[in-house]
């Protein structure tokens, strides 16, 4: 599996959000992760569709991960393909129509993920894996930045990734985020995860680079050590 490494524009110096998006650009970070809160579905706001827009205006190359923390993604995900999200991942717990809502996504030609809460069970997303590219689990409680890693998510990370194998789903991408760091990130490598969403951890480095390439190292090392 390609190990990739995404850094949340959360964590991100608001008062310079476009020099921060070069930094993680020129960090060879694989994806730029935008976090989506509608103080709803979480407690907490953060921002629209404007920042995808931006995101693609400075840093056009930079590929977009966009995870919509909404009640009501179906309502809102036209808006952010056309801003330019080249991912899109909602939750299965959203108060919408999983299934037509990931049709959507992908008859537009995007990417589409499922995100589950750290309490949701893994099965929750079996039915809709053939309309999914990857899976993202949150290993902290959506909505805040700089929370601690939940270790108990990761058995459900070895779960989805021997029941994506055995369904001869192995190209699934599974994705972890939430108070990663390169001792989480290698725990999530281990059991199977291959994408790795870090915020405040990667924003807080004076060589941002060098730690994503420290990371994709010791991911791509430990990557399914512990699936067995
Ligand atoms: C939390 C967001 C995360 C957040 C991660 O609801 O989905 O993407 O930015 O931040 P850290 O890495 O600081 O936990
Ligand atoms: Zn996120």
């Amino acid at each position: 599996m390609k190990i990739q490494i995404l850094p949340s524009l959360l964590a991100a110096d608001f008062g310079h959000l476009a020099e921060e998006m070069r930094r993680v650009e020129e960090a060879r970070a694989d994806a730029l992760h935008l976090d989506i809160m509608d103080a709803h579905f979480v407690p907490n706001l953060s921002f629209g569709p404007d920042m995808t827009v931006l995101a693609r205006r400075v840093v056009p190359d930079l590929y977009r991960n966009v995870h919509l923390m909404m009640t009501r993604p179906d309502l809102y995900a036209e808006r952010f393909i056309d801003a330019g999200a080249q991912t899109l991942q909602f939750h299965v717990e959203a108060d919408c129509d999983v299934w037509a809502a990931l049709k959507v996504i992908r008859a537009r030609g995007v990417r589409s993920g499922l995100v589950l809460r750290p309490q949701t069970p893994a099965s929750a997303v079996f039915p809709y894996l053939k309309l999914c590219d990857e899976v993202l689990f949150m290993t902290v409680n959506p909505g805040y930045g700089g929370q601690a890693f939940m270790s108990e998510v990761l058995p459900k990370v070895r779960e989805l990734r021997c029941h994506a194998d055995a369904c001869g789903l192995g190209a699934l991408d599974i994705m972890v985020d939430g108070g990663i760091n390169l001792e989480t990130a290698a725990l999530c490598a281990a059991h199977g995860a291959n994408q790795f969403v870090a915020g405040s951890f990667l924003f807080k480095q004076s060589d941002m680079g060098a730690v994503i390439t420290q990371m994709r190292e010791i991911c791509t090392r430990e990557y399914g050590t512990k699936t067995r």
